[in-house]
């Protein structure tokens, strides 16, 4: 009787470790989508939005590609631009 219980114990903390396993995996390649894919954006340059900037203009005036800059800049809206704002223009995604 008590090996048995043994051994449904057993089972849950196997069940419940590779439960944790599987969430905590699922959770980094979350984070990993949400983050560029496991790549951290490293910014080597930053420019102050000014009045009239777009980032259109911004990405022209840097000499980068669109897809360069919102790689290092994830979670700018380019439609809610302020005067102020820090944008990263030269970077590298480890
Ligand atoms: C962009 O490239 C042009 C032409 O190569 C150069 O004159 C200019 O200084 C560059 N601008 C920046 C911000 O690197
Ligand atoms: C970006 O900003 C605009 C203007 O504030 C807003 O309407 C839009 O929903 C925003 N988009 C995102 C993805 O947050």
């Amino acid at each position: 009787m008590s090996k048995i219980n043994n051994k449904a114990a057993m089972f849950n903390i196997v069940f419940m470790l590779s439960l944790l396993l599987i969430m905590s995996m699922a959770e980094g390649r979350f984070l990993g989508l949400v983050f560029g894919r496991g790549k951290t954006p490293q910014c080597d340059k930053v420019v102050g939005v000014q009045g009239g900037d777009t980032c259109f203009g911004i990405i022209q005036n840097s000499n980068s590609t669109a897809a360069t800059f919102a790689a290092i800049n994830p979670n700018l809206n380019c439609s809610a631009l302020f005067v102020g704002q820090w944008l990263c223009v030269s970077g590298t995604l480890n």
